[in-house]
């Protein structure tokens, strides 16, 4: 086997592609910026921002991302037609460094089933999309769908092909997670062996977690000669997800030892960002994922907590810090005053604007007053509140007030302030007290749509804990000339008492729902 080309891995990171078809996690434009600017902060070294031809909203986030991220470059995906490629190259106007990703399938049942062409046909295509993306911008990468289930010798051929062609980068997804370590690993060896002008491209790897395996497989690509990693963070992404960012990138750190490579990535900001993208997705990291998890870092058998106490190697392999992870230790309470509130949120690493920080401040007050300490976490709820919102609130909850239980009828009342300052005051009753309430929201914002999720989670222990409420709604929104599309808005909101925080969580959605019509009018 050739010695790979360099020991630095390209970290291509697809959270605002790949990521956000994620079932639900619809983002609109101004957060997807807000994540472009986070992952270059992180050191990501190539953002894929979007699929242009997909939407208006799609294409205007690959715009603005271009325009705004100076430090990366920013792939636009597309399939292998003229079409898409002209809608790429014109959102990719103005990006430093541009990079179309086009391709097609080459696995026996894409090309027959989905594509309904044959093998040659598909090689010509694929070509042909090289070629004509190539007049527009110097770095194309090539996927070659579904190759983990593809023939090597064809899938050898069509890279040998694209490459000649002008591709830089040829991706190998395993699109349907089926492949396991040794296999994908032998794939990746297979194309370093057999394709005879593959240095004059670099090798990512693009796996899906079907079978829990995405991480081992990209890991085993990397260790066979790829040296680009195509992830998301926390591993959204289509079905079970792709590979998650900040697995791969720990264990590259972590077993520096076994791998002999390097990424550019900061990785004390894993934490925050992580926690960020859950919040906008609203999709919760599992308590016990890897790295990012609630529990990632907690001992509970007292064996544990005594071997770390004695010292933390013990049991563990990554310091905390090293991924960002704050301390929950640092509690605040209602005295510790604007400096003391300001301070924790510094070393957390918010930076917050002089009006972001009086809204924080007064709903800090509120919390502290309730629970009287106020933990990391809590801080972490009000934030994504308070300041992780890139829409324009239309509507604004002043206030909500439920009569409920055994043998009453659930009735509440809500005041709402409007964009224009009008208080709207309705009541309504329900089958409960969150039905009661988001009757009577309806009542006031009269938006047709229909509740397709809704959870609560304590954001600490205790039982004055704040409760955090995530919801989806879905609503029929107007496309083209008289179509429609079943669009997913998620909402979010949290308080000590669960009803309010309902509230908030359903205003939010609604808001974003409104925000999201007004942006698609322009
Ligand atoms: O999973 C996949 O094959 C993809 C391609 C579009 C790269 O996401
Ligand atoms: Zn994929």
């Amino acid at each position: 086997m050739p010695p790979p080309a360099t020991d630095r891995v390209i970290i291509l990171d697809t959270t605002l592609r790949d990521g956000e078809q994620s079932p639900g996690a619809a983002l609109n434009v101004s957060e997807k910026v807000e994540i472009a600017h986070v992952l270059e902060e992180m050191g990501v070294d190539v953002i894929e921002a979007g699929f242009p031809i997909s939407s208006p909203g799609d294409f205007r986030a690959v715009q603005r991302i271009s325009r705004e991220i100076r430090n990366c470059t920013i792939c636009g995906l597309t399939r292998a037609n003229r079409t898409d490629i002209d809608a790429a190259v014109e959102a990719l106007r103005g990006a430093a460094c541009p990079r179309i990703h086009t391709g097609l399938g080459v696995s026996d049942v894409h090309i027959r089933f989905k594509l309904r062409i044959t093998r040659d046909e598909a090689l010509e295509r694929g070509v042909e999309a090289v070629r004509y993306a190539k007049r527009f911008v110097d770095d194309v990468q090539y996927f070659a769908e579904d190759a983990g289930r593809a023939e090597p010798a064809y899938l050898h051929q069509v890279l040998e092909a694209v490459i000649a062609g002008g591709a830089t980068v040829v991706n190998i997804p395993d699109t349907t997670g089926y492949t396991t370590p040794d296999e994908f690993g032998a794939l990746i060896r297979g194309i370093v062996e057999n394709v005879p002008n593959i240095h004059h491209a670099t090798i990512s790897v693009h796996c899906h977690d079907d079978l829990g395996m995405a991480t081992a497989n990209t890991l085993a690509g990397i260790r066979n000669g790829a040296r680009q990693v195509e992830v998301t963070i926390n591993g959204i992404g289509e079905r079970a997800g792709n590979s998650s960012l900040e697995e791969v990138v720990m264990a590259i750190k972590t077993r520096h030892d076994h791998f002999g490579l390097e990424t550019g990535i900061n990785t004390q900001r894993i934490y925050p960002v992580s926690r960020l993208i859950s919040q906008l997705t609203g999709i919760p990291v599992q308590p016990n994922k890897a790295i990012v998890g609630a529990n990632a870092f907690a001992h509970s058998s007292g064996i544990h907590q005594d071997g770390v106490l004695k010292e933390p190697t013990t049991y563990e392999i990554i310091n905390p810090r090293d991924v960002g992870v704050p301390d929950s230790e640092i509690i605040l309470s209602a005295r510790s005053g604007r400096a003391g509130l300001r301070h924790r949120l510094g070393e957390l690493g918010y930076t917050l604007e002089e009006e972001q920080f009086e809204k924080l401040y007064q709903r800090f007050l509120y919390v502290a007053d309730k629970k009287k300490t106020v933990d990391t976490r809590d801080l972490e709820a009000m934030v994504a509140d308070e300041v992780q919102v890139f829409f324009e609130e239309t509507y604004h909850l002043e206030h909500v007030q439920v009569s409920c239980g055994d043998h009453s009828i659930p009735t509440a009342t809500v005041r709402i302030r409007g964009a224009e300052g009008q208080l709207f005051c309705d009541a309504a009753h329900g089958a409960g007290p969150v039905d009661a309430v988001y009757r009577a929201i309806n009542r006031v914002i009269g938006e047709p749509n229909e509740l397709v999720e809704f959870s609560v989670q304590a954001v600490t222990e205790g039982i004055d804990a704040v409760g955090r409420v995530t919801i989806r709604i879905q609503a029929d929104e107007p496309v083209h000339e008289n179509g429609v599309e079943r669009r997913t808005f998620s909402g979010r909101g949290s308080d000590t008492d669960i009803v309010v925080a309902s509230a908030r969580a359903y205003l939010f959605a609604l808001n974003r729902l409104i925000a999201a019509r007004r942006e698609e009018k322009g």
